[in-house]
C-alpha cells in the first residue's frame, strides 16, 4: 500500500515514520508512506498556502491551488501503485467518524492520499473538486489534520499481513473481535508477570493451563466489558443482556484468591504463561 500525506508540516510525521508498528510496516515493504509540503506547490512568491475568509470572521482558509496542485503531483509519481486507485481522505471534524470496519476497509485500499487541513479549514471548491472521503478521528476539534493522518496511518499499518507478528493479534483486538452473532465486542483483560502485584494476584484461570477454559473465560469477560462499558455495541444482540460468567477471580486482592489459586496453580514468577510469550525483561 502506498500512502501521500499532503500537509503544511511534513516534519511531524518524521519521528512516527520511523517508531513502532509504523516503522515495521514500511521496512517490510507492506506500506511505504511519502510526505509531500502543500507550500512547496503555492505558486505565489511567498509560498502563501492560506488567505483571509470571504465574508469576514476569524482565522485563515488554506487555498484551493496549492492543495489542488500538491494532491495532483503526489498522485502522479508512481502511477502504477494502486493501479491507477487512489483513495482520498480529508482528515476533518465534519467527516465520518472513523471506526474499526472503516480502518479494514481503508487497510486493503492499494494507495490513499491524505490531506490534512489546517486554520479554519480548506476553501469548500476544492473539496468539491477532489471529492474524498472525509474522516473525522473524533467530535473534538484538533489544530491540523496530521494527527488525524497518523491515527489514521497507524491503524492501517498494523493490520497489514506480518506486520504484528502474531497472526491473531490484530483479529482479537476491540471492535475486531466479535460474538458469535457478529457483534463487534471489547478486548477481554490482559495480564502478566509477576503473578502477584501491589496486592493484586492474576485472576487464577489463566494460570490453570485449561486452554478451553481460559478461551472461554476471555470470551465472557469481552462480553461482559462491551456490555458495562459500550452497550451502543450490543444494540442489537441478545447479548444485551447479562451474561453468567465462568466462575474466576477478576483481580481480587491477593487475601482473598491465594486459598483459591493454591491448588491449581504454581507458585513460581516462573510458572510458563501457557502459551503466551514472556516480555522482555519478565
Ligand atoms: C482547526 S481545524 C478546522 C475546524 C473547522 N473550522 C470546523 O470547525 O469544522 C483545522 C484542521 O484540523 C483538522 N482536524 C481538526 N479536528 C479534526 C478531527 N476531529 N478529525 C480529523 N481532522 C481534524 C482538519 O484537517 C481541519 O481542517
Amino acid at each position: 500500500m502506498r500512502i501521500d500525506v499532503l500537509t503544511i508540516f511534513p516534519d511531524l510525521f518524521t519521528g512516527f515514520l520511523s517508531t513502532s508498528i509504523p516503522a515495521i510496516a514500511i521496512e517490510q515493504g507492506r506500506i511505504s508512506c511519502h510526505t509531500h509540503d502543500i507550500r512547496a506547490y503555492a505558486a505565489n512568491k511567498h509560498r502563501k498556502v492560506d488567505d483571509r475568509p470571504f465574508g469576514g470572521g476569524p482565522g485563515m482558509v488554506m487555498m484551493c491551488q496549492p492543495i489542488f496542485d500538491a494532491v495532483k503531483a503526489a498522485e502522479s509519481q508512481d502511477p502504477a501503485a494502486g493501479g491507477g486507485s487512489v483513495v482520498r481522505v480529508l482528515l476533518t471534524p465534519q467527516g465520518e467518524r472513523l471506526t474499526q470496519p472503516r480502518v479494514e476497509w481503508l487497510a486493503q485500499q492499494p494507495r490513499l492520499t491524505l490531506l490534512c487541513g489546517h486554520y479554519e479549514g480548506i476553501d469548500e471548491r476544492v473539496i468539491e473538486e477532489l471529492r474524498p472521503l472525509e474522516i473525522s478521528i473524533g467530535d473534538y476539534v484538533l489544530s491540523g489534520g496530521e494527527l488525524g493522518a497518523m491515527v489514521l496511518i497507524d491503524a492501517v499499518a498494523r493490520l497489514q499481513p506480518g506486520v504484528l507478528g502474531h497472526e491473531d493479534s490484530a483479529a482479537e483486538d476491540s471492535f475486531s473481535v466479535r460474538s458469535a452473532d457478529g457483534a463487534p465486542l471489547l478486548d477481554c483483560p490482559h495480564y502478566t508477570r509477576p503473578r502477584e502485584w501491589n496486592g493484586r494476584e492474576v485472576p487464577d484461570i489463566l494460570l490453570s493451563g485449561d486452554h478451553a477454559a481460559v478461551d472461554r473465560w476471555r470470551d465472557a469477560q469481552r462480553i461482559e466489558r462491551t456490555r458495562e462499558r459500550r452497550p451502543d455495541l450490543l444494540l442489537n444482540s441478545p447479548l444485551a443482556e447479562p451474561q453468567p460468567l465462568p466462575a474466576a477471580n477478576t483481580n481480587k486482592p491477593a487475601a482473598q484468591v491465594a486459598r483459591a489459586t493454591r491448588s491449581t496453580a504454581s507458585s513460581s514468577d516462573d510458572a510458563p504463561l501457557h502459551g503466551q510469550t514472556a516480555p522482555e525483561g519478565a
